[in-house]
């Protein structure tokens, strides 16, 4: 049994340790906005949080997350309540949506360390976050207009 935290619940799941984290969030516990893209680490569709940090599911061994705090898409809120997300409909962002819960996870984890980003920064962090419908300029307005909210004190 591997001991899980995901979203800020306990689960025990009898699996492989070298299972990729992603099957497990997906296939065993059924938190299918983590996407699966190219099983390979290539394009971010599956990105949670480990610890606050941003990880690729797909490469990641559920056994290398044993007690760590794992966040999903899921977990950000109930209701599209937190900041990123509330930009990321603002902004009107998503065209098919199947990349867009990897890049928002992966722009929580820039925004924590970075709370103001400049457009190098947003380029840099986001590089390994593909788009196949091209919505680069959108999500990077929606990570400025997240900055803006944060200054203002919204949360
Ligand atoms: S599915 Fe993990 S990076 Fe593409
Ligand atoms: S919105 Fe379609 S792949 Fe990004």
């Amino acid at each position: 049994m591997i001991s899980l935290n995901v979203n800020g619940r306990k689960h025990a799941v009898d699996v492989a340790p070298e299972t990729p984290l992603l099957w497990v969030i997906r296939e065993t516990l059924g938190l299918t906005g983590t996407k699966y893209g190219c099983g390979r680490a290539l394009c971010g569709a599956c990105t949670v949080l480990i610890d606050g940090e941003a990880v690729r599911s797909c490469i990641t061994t559920v056994s290398a997350v044993d007690k760590k705090e794992i966040t999903t898409i899921e977990g950000l809120s109930a209701n599209l309540g937190h900041p990123v997300q509330k930009a990321w409909v603002a902004e009107e962002v998503p065209q098919c949506g199947y990349c867009q819960s990897g890049q928002i996870m992966q722009v929580v984890a820039l925004l924590k360390k970075n709370p103001n980003p400049g457009d190098a920064e947003i380029d840099d962090a986001m590089s390994g976050n593909i788009c196949r419908c091209g919505t680069y300029q959108r999500i990077r307005k929606a990570i400025h207009t997240t900055a803006m909210m944060l200054a203002a004190g919204q949360k």
